[in-house]
């Protein structure tokens, strides 16, 4: 089969080829897809430049990619709650990357029905995406009535999010620059703001939750911004809180001094959500879809 595969660290443009290679075999717990698209995240361009070196370690070459829909042609054994024919959708594990290809191995657990009222190619486009909004707000639980701050509205997880916190009865700010600020507002966002002309820190403040996509300094100035007991949930910042540090495999971790000193002086709440692969989530966004309400 055909597959796009990464061949060295690097710059895009010199480091990936369409080559031909086997398809892949099935375990028991495995469905084949015959795929029907694939889509790309920032995490893809992040592990072609070599930036994620040492949490993803990579036999070269490597097909490239996680988000899929597609047909299950094929299953394993154990496969019981899926059928040939099925039209399907999924973040394959880490250990199944590669669906920028004819076909992908996928564990049956991580897999969903694919939403009916939307294409193959729109279908590619949730899994990573909707898994982390849905697994970072529900980890600071997110409830009607909170004021949240989504930073990057516009973006694949913020656009998201948007919708899925709208959902869950939150009030919703959010960032984006001036050329998104109607279509994000068409999300359902409450108060849209252009981060090219306003300072969001002077319009969103007082907040329950901070949901920060962007890192860096925007993790630490989420503290100014939440209230005494207020949640930060991060996706784009350096430091895992312990629990995600634990299930990374990162012993005798510590948070950094600035960030705890931060977090102790608004008795806060710091996530950083490292999303996981997740069927029963993606069973969820299929409904949210069908229903419209993303
Ligand atoms: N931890 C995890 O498991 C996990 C999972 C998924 C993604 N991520 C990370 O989360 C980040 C976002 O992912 P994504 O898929 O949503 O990326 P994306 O689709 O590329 O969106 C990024 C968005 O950031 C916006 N942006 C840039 N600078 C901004 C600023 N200063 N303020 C507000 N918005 C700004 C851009 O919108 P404008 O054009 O409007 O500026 C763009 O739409 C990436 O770094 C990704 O690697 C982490």
């Amino acid at each position: 089969m055909k597959a796009l595969q990464i061949t060295q660290y690097g710059v895009i443009s010199e480091s990936l080829a369409i080559k031909t290679i086997a398809k892949p075999s099935l375990q028991d717990k495995d469905v084949l897809i015959a795929v029907k698209a694939a889509s790309l995240n920032p995490i893809d361009y992040k592990i072609v430049g070599g930036y994620l070196k040492e949490m993803i370690a990579l036999k070269l070459p490597a097909t490239i990619a996680y988000d899929v829909s597609g047909v299950i042609v094929e299953k394993g054994a154990a496969v019981s709650n899926f059928e040939i024919g099925d039209e399907v959708y999924a973040r394959v594990p880490q250990e199944q990357m590669g669906t920028v290809a004819e076909f992908v191995a996928v564990n049956s657990e991580v897999i969903a029905l694919k939403p009916t009222n939307i294409s193959f190619e729109e279908a590619s486009s949730l899994p990573l995406a909707g898994l982390t909004a849905i697994q970072a707000l529900e980890r600071v639980g997110i409830k009607k009535d909170d004021r949240v701050l989504i930073h990057a509205g516009s973006g694949g997880v913020g656009s998201f999010a948007i919708q899925y916190a709208k959902h869950k009865g939150a009030i919703v700010y959010t960032t984006t620059s001036a050329k998104n600020v109607d279509w994000v507002k068409a999300l359902g966002a409450d108060r849209v703001i252009d981060y090219t002309s306003e300072n969001y820190k002077e319009v969103a403040n007082n907040l329950d939750i901070v949901f920060d996509t962007l890192g860096g300094d925007y993790t630490l100035d989420a503290f100014e911004i939440i209230k005494e007991g207020g949640k930060v949930s991060s996706i784009a910042g350096s430091a895992p809180d312990e629990e995600t540090a634990q299930m990374m495999g990162m012993t005798n971790y510590q948070l950094p001094e600035q960030l705890a000193a931060l977090i102790q002086k608004k008795s806060a709440v710091y996530k950083l959500t490292w999303m996981q692969p997740n069927g029963e989530q993606l069973g969820l966004i299929k409904s949210l879809v069908e229903a419209e309400t993303i």
